[in-house]
C-alpha cells in the first residue's frame, strides 16, 4: 500500500543563492559564492548566481507554482549577506524579502520550512577565518537571533544547516565548493564550528526564546558499500562511511567523534584542542526532528594512493545525469540503520531529487520520463519505510525549479519546472504533473477516472 496520511508532509525545496539573483539588491553584500564563482575554473561556464531564477522579483510567480503543485510546505534559505551585509550591521530591507515570501504562503497555506545556512556565508565573515574561526559561531548566533525574532511565529520548521558535509568537507577539504580550499584541518575545525553553531541556536530558541516551532538540521547521508568482500574494501568503505556520515552522526546522536576518525585524520591534524569543554554536549542538544538529503548510496574501493584509503568503485546502477547511483533500496537500508543505531526522531526527507538532461519538447512539454520514476521510487520508499513504523514525517522533492547547481552551473537541472535562463520563463515538467497527483491522491496509486 502505497498511501500517505493526511498529516504527511510534501513539499518542494530550494536555497538562496540558487535560485534568488539580485545579489547586490537593498543592501546584499557578497557571499563566498559570489567569490568563488568569480574565479576561472571554479564553477562550469563561469556561471553565477547574479541573477540565477531571479526569484527574488518573480517569487509571486514561484508560489503560484507552488499552489499547482499542491504542496504542503516550502523549504527555502535565508541568505546570510542580505539580513546582515557587514559585521554587526542588521539590513531591514533584506530581511523584508522574506516577510513577503512568508506571507505569501500562508496566504496560500503553504508551511514554510527555513534553513538558516544553505553555505551563502557572507564574505566579510569570511575574510577573518569563516568557519575554521570559532568566532563564527557568534556571528552566527547574532544572525540566527535575528530571524528567530523577527520569523519565528510565521514558520512551521527551522533548519539550522544545509549538509555540514558539504559546507565544511567540500568547501574546506577538497576544494570544489566555495571557499575551494584544500586542507583538512580547517575541513575539521569549519565542521565543529558548524555543529557548535547549530547546538547554540537549538538552545536559544527552545531555552531563551522558549519556542515551541520545531527545529533541527539537515545532513546529507550517503550508505557506503565495499565493492568486494575483501578486507581492504570493508576498511575503506569503513573509512568513507566515518568521513561521509558518522563524522556528523555521531557528534549530534552520540556527543562524540568518531576515535577510529580522529585516528586517521590525525594524520593531517595534530591537534584537535579546537574542541573545548562542553562542545560536545551544546552539539547533541536534543533537536525536534532530523532531516536528511539523499540522493544515492556510495560503492568504494580500497586505494592506498589517496589520503583515508578509498575511492570510488565502478559500479553498473543505473545513473541519474550527475552519474549518481540510482539506488532507493540503499535509501531504506539507510533508515533502518538510522533508527537502530542513531535516533528515534521523526525524520523529515529535506531533499531528495535528481538531474537529467532536459529539453522542451517541440509540443511545449518536458517529458522528464527519468526523473518522474527516481522520484515514484523514492517515494514508493518512503511510503514501504512507515509501513514498517520508520516515522517518516514529511518528504521535500529537490528542486521547485531548475536552478544553479553550485560547482556545475547551470548545466545541470534537478527542477521539476524548467527553467529557461535567458527569458526565466518556467514550465512544469512531466514530474511536476505527476508529483501534484500524488499530493492530491496521497498515494501513488493512479486513480483512474
Ligand atoms: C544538495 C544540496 C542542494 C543541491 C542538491 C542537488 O547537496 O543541498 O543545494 O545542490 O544537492
Amino acid at each position: 500500500m502505497t498511501r500517505f496520511s493526511k498529516d504527511f508532509i510534501f513539499g518542494t525545496a530550494t536555497s538562496s543563492y540558487q535560485i534568488e539573483g539580485a545579489w547586490n539588491e537593498d543592501g546584499r553584500t557578497a557571499s563566498i559564492w559570489d567569490e568563488f564563482s568569480s574565479i576561472p575554473g571554479k564553477v562550469w561556464n563561469m556561471d553565477n548566481g547574479n541573477i540565477a531564477c531571479d526569484h527574488y522579483h518573480r517569487y509571486e510567480e514561484d508560489v503560484e507554482i507552488l499552489k499547482t503543485l499542491g504542496v504542503d510546505s516550502y523549504r527555502f534559505s535565508i541568505a546570510w549577506p542580505r539580513i546582515f551585509p557587514e559585521k554587526g550591521k542588521y539590513n531591514p530591507d533584506g530581511m523584508e524579502f522574506y516577510k513577503k515570501l512568508i506571507s505569501l504562503l500562508h496566504s496560500a497555506n503553504i508551511k514554510p520550512a527555513v534553513t538558516l545556512y544553505h553555505w551563502d556565508l557572507p564574505m566579510w565573515a569570511h575574510e577573518q577565518g569563516g568557519w575554521t574561526n570559532r568566532e563564527s559561531v557568534k556571528w552566527f548566533m547574532e544572525y540566527a537571533e535575528k530571524c528567530f525574532e523577527e520569523l519565528d511565529d510565521q514558520v512551521d520548521m527551522w533548519i539550522t544547516h544545509n549538509e555540514p558535509w558539504c559546507a565544511g568537507f567540500l568547501g574546506y577539504h577538497q576544494g570544489v565548493h566555495a571557499p575551494g580550499h584544500k586542507n583538512m584541518e580547517e575541513a575539521l575545525k569549519a565542521v565543529h564550528h558548524i555543529l557548535l553553531s547549530h547546538g547554540e541556536a537549538v538552545d536559544y530558541l527552545k531555552n531563551k526564546r522558549q519556542s515551541t516551532t520545531p527545529i533541527g538540521i539537515t545532513l546529507n547521508l550517503s550508505p557506503v558499500y565495499p565493492a568486494s568482500d575483501s578486507m581492504n574494501d570493508q576498511l575503506a568503505a569503513n573509512n568513507a562511511d566515518g568521513y561521509t556520515n558518522r563524522w556528523f552522526l555521531d557528534p549530534i546522536f552520540k556527543g562524540n567523534y568518531p576515535l577510529d576518525m580522529m585516528n586517521l585524520f590525525s594524520k593531517y591534524v595534530h591537534d584537535y584542542s579546537f574542541i573545548k569543554e562542553g562542545d560536545m554536549k551544546k552539539i547533541s542538544i536534543e533537536c525536534d526532528f532530523f532531516g536528511i538529503n539523499y540522493y544515492n548510496r556510495s560503492l568504494v574501493e580500497f586505494t592506498s594512493a589517496s589520503d583515508f584509503l578509498f575511492t570510488s568503485a565502478y559500479s553498473d546502477y543505473d545513473k541519474t545525469g550527475m552519474g549518481w547511483d540510482i539506488s532507493p533500496n540503499e535509501f531504506k537500508q539507510l533508515i533502518h540503520r538510522l533508527r537502530q543505531e542513531y535516533t528515534t526522531l521523526p525524520i523529515y526527507i529535506t531533499e531528495n531529487g535528481a538531474a537529467f538532461d532536459d529539453t522542451v519538447a517541440p509540443d511545449g512539454k518536458v517529458y522528464d520520463v527519468g526523473r518522474e520514476s527516481y522520484v515514484e521510487k523514492h517515494i514508493t520508499a518512503v511510503a514501504e519505510l512507515n509501513e514498517d513504523n520508520m516515522n517518516i514525517a514529511g518528504y521535500y522533492l529537490w528542486s521547485l525549479l531548475d536552478n544553479f547547481e553550485w560547482a556545475f552551473g547551470y548545466d545541470k537541472r534537478f527542477g521539476i519546472t524548467y527553467v529557461d535562463f535567458l527569458t526565466q520563463k518556467r514550465t512544469l515538467k512531466n514530474t511536476g504533473f505527476r508529483y501534484a497527483e500524488i499530493i492530491k491522491n496521497r498515494s501513488l496509486e493512479k486513480i483512474l477516472i
